[in-house]
């Protein structure tokens, strides 16, 4: 996969399918699936590690997590996180933490925010590091957005949503993921951006691509399911390959999310 093919998919209208993904082995089983992207999230945090949110994670932990993807994966377009704290003091600090994920074999690093990271975008991607940006719930501020909540509901969250994108995409984000945001406005963002991949989770089906926790689509997860996600494996999935191969499915055919059952 490439950065051209992707854009190409945005223009000609494909969906593009996004897990995550942490380890060798799994990188192997979902390329082999023929996953477009996979995402070595700061999920990790919780899912991996079992902390109550992505803010304890590491840069180490991230090199060392997109390394064994890395090593497992052949086709799939890598994406890395930039954890918490690894970014925000200046810009020297977000060149040298992507360089160590890119290092590690990150083909993207993403970012969470907007406003402020515009200028570390623009930094990136004019020194060849392309960029994912990533709004609405953006879970390293969980504490500061008082929990898990649908963002960008009322008018004025919403208009700051719109600016955000339109700047993230006017420095040269390539991507922008949109987590818990309202389908109507995600619909907004993209149509308003053709220049930028947007990348649903929670978002309903609106968005160029679809990102899910691949723990959560698989039923792993402890606990409760957000609302946004579908167990694949539960219905119809036999093995993890085929509940992975369905979610490339229901994506590419436009299937699911399904607006009513899994959006805002
Ligand atoms: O860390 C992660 O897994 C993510 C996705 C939920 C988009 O950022």
């Amino acid at each position: 996969m490439t950065l051209h093919r992707l854009r190409e998919m945005r223009v000609k209208g494909e969906k593009i399918t996004m897990l995550t993904c942490y380890d060798a082995s799994f990188a192997h089983l979902l390329d082999r699936c023929e996953l477009d992207c996979l995402l070595v999230g700061d999920s990790l945090g919780m899912v991996l590690q079992g902390q109550s949110s992505t803010v304890p994670v590491t840069l180490d932990e991230m090199a060392y997590h997109t390394r064994c993807v890395a090593r497992g994966n052949r086709h799939a377009w890598l994406l890395s996180d930039l954890p918490f704290g690894s970014y925000q003091e200046s810009l020297d600090q977000c060149m040298r933490s992507s360089v160590a994920l890119m290092q590690a074999g990150a083909q993207m690093v993403k970012l969470e925010g907007g406003g402020w990271t515009t200028e570390a975008v623009h930094f990136l991607t004019q020194r060849g590091i392309p960029v994912c940006a990533h709004l609405g719930l953006t879970p390293q501020s969980v504490h500061a957005l008082g929990g898990y909540r649908v963002q960008g509901r009322d008018a004025d969250g919403a208009a700051t949503l719109r600016q955000h994108a339109r700047e993230l995409s006017e420095a040269g984000a390539t991507m922008l993921v949109l987590e818990l945001v309202p389908t109507a406005l995600a619909a907004e963002i993209t149509e308003a951006n053709p220049q930028l991949i947007t990348v649903g989770i929670g978002a309903g089906n609106v968005t160029a691509a679809q990102v899910l926790v691949l723990h959560d689509m698989l039923g792993i997860t402890a606990g409760k399911l957000p609302r946004f996600v579908r167990n694949f494996m539960q219905k119809d999935g036999g093995s993890v390959e085929q509940a992975v191969r369905l979610f490339v499915s229901e994506v590419k055919s436009g299937r699911f999310p399904d607006n009513a059952t899994h959006g805002f």
